[in-house]
């Protein structure tokens, strides 16, 4: 079954997001397979933004990231990694459709509340990146 990396950036853990964010997810019918809370060192950030390394916001980026708590997450379900990027918005919460979680809580590119993979190949490096095997729960919704 298919599974994508999600995290609560600072700014969604600052402004007590966190259940609102889980809520849309599980509302919709994914799985919570993998979840938490956690300080992110800057390895690791420098590692999960690493395509970002020559943009001019990449620094601040991994500031932001390291500043604070992040909630990490792997979600499970068919299609998921396409629809979480549906759930979530576009980029910047300017341009993002009332409805996502972007939409409804953002307005600053670098303070979008959410990360989400991007594709099947990202999601399953970012997974690895930020769990290990044996903290992810392998099980089935009953119904
Ligand atoms: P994310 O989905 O985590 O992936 C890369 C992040 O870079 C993106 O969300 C934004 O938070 C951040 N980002 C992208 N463009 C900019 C920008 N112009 N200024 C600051 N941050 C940006």
């Amino acid at each position: 079954m298919e599974r994508t990396f999600l995290a609560i950036k600072p700014d969604g853990v600052q402004r007590k997001l966190v259940g609102e964010i889980i809520r849309r997810f599980e509302t919709k019918g994914f799985t919570l397979v993998g979840l938490k809370l956690m300080n992110v060192s800057r390895e690791l950030a420098e590692t999960h933004y690493g395509v970002h390394r020559e943009r001019p916001f990449f620094a601040g980026l991994v500031d932001f990231i390291t500043s604070a708590p992040v909630v990490a997450m792997v979600w499970e379900g068919e299609g998921v990694i396409a629809s979480a990027r549906k759930i979530i918005g576009a980029t910047n919460p300017l341009n993002s459709e009332p409805g996502t979680i972007r939409g409804d809580f953002g307005v600053n590119v670098g303070r979008n509340l959410i990360h989400g993979s991007d594709a099947p190949e990202t999601a399953q490096q970012e997974v690895s990146l930020w769990f290990k095997d044996e903290e992810l729960v392998n099980w089935q919704p009953a119904l």
